[in-house]
């Protein structure tokens, strides 16, 4: 298809969009796109083979009542908020890895902003190399190229920043969300959602990274693993609705990029005290499993750069860059004797 049609087509889905219950006239929509009636009316019938149920009334115009529950930058551009990210998206219906496929697309030299979406995983790659169960047609799978001009060392902050974002989307969303330092969002203490950065830099300079975020939207408990059906879930398990996943996906891209911005323009501390408002770990007993040791004790705070703070019995503050985090049962108030 053209490139032009498919434009034209996103336009009219984002007026009628914006129209909601209302019906848009053919006449207005020929003016805003500057075709005639007959060209609407086809552009129409195309999305109408493409899975929209658009109603068409005699003198009253057209209105959109159903959206297929697809990934395309037709489903999503017309809901999306963004000046860059997403508005270039790569979509595909099986990858190994989006992670892998947004790094290559990135070597080549795609721009800030473009993502690579999937409906499905067969290698989806998830921290500390452990897979990302991903079943076709049911969560969101995507990989966010980011350009940002920072040096290596602040890269991490930007994962804080996709889960302050995240979390946000989810309550928005109806799932009463939290963030497990660093990046694990959860509902009700189960997984739900996860975040895999990857960077590519020189010494002073980011070239890219790479967001890569797994959500569970609308998975149930038998897509998950035997192993995992304890501590995963997913947002459609949690508040017993499906999601509408490029609605969800539209208003996490205009968030993350806001959230981005904000961050770009002013450094990490507003991020950190968001994310501090959206924590689960701060004021838990935790331990902290790394590749070499363990750690326990109180989950204090997270530092300026984002690195967990933890107390220990003896009542040194150790400063943990990176591991994993079970976070153990809430110190109870100590009972006066
Ligand atoms: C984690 O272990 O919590 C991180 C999970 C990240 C999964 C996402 S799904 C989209 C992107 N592609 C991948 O292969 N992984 C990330």
């Amino acid at each position: 298809m053209e490139t032009t049609e498919q434009t034209q087509e996103e336009l009219i889905l984002g007026f009628l969009s914006e129209s909601g219950d209302d019906y848009t006239s053919g006449e207005a929509l020929s003016g805003k796109l500057g075709l005639s009636r007959t060209a609407v009316w086809k552009r129409v019938e195309a999305l109408r083979t493409k899975g929209y149920r658009i109603e068409a009334v005699p003198a009253r115009g057209y209105r959109l009542v159903e959206v297929p529950d697809r990934l395309t930058s037709l489903e999503v551009s017309p809901l999306l908020g963004t000046h860059d990210l997403g508005r270039t998206l790569h979509h595909h219906a099986v990858v190994g890895s989006t992670n892998e496929v947004a790094f290559r697309l990135a070597q080549d030299g795609a721009a800030h902003g473009e993502v690579v979406i999937a409906e499905q995983q067969t290698s989806g790659k998830g921290r500390r190399g452990r897979a990302w169960v991903s079943p076709p047609g049911l969560n969101l799978y995507f990989s966010a190229i980011l350009r940002p001009e920072l040096p290596p060392q602040r890269a991490p902050e930007l994962t804080l920043v996709a889960a302050v974002a995240l979390a946000e989307n989810l309550r928005e969303f109806g799932a009463d969300a939290a963030i497990k330092w660093p990046n694990d969002v959860q509902i009700g203490g189960r997984k739900v959602a996860g975040i895999l950065t990857e960077l590519s830099a020189e010494p002073e300079r980011v070239h890219f990274v790479i967001v890569g975020v797994g959500v569970n939207l609308n998975c149930q408990a038998e897509h998950f693993p035997e192993e995992l059906r304890e501590t995963a879930t997913s947002v459609a398990l949690a508040r017993g609705e499906r999601v509408h996943r490029a609605h969800f996906a539209a208003r996490l891209w205009t968030r993350m990029e806001e959230w981005l911005e904000l961050y770009l323009e002013t450094g990490f501390d507003v991020v950190r005290a968001r994310w501090k408002e959206l924590s689960s770990t701060l004021g838990q007993d935790v331990l902290v499993r790394t590749d070499r040791s363990e750690l326990r004790g109180l989950a204090v705070d997270i530092d300026p750069s984002g690195a967990l703070l933890v107390r220990t019995e003896a009542g040194q503050v150790e400063r943990v860059l990176a591991g994993d985090v079970e976070q153990l049962r809430p110190r109870q108030p100590q009972s006066a004797r």
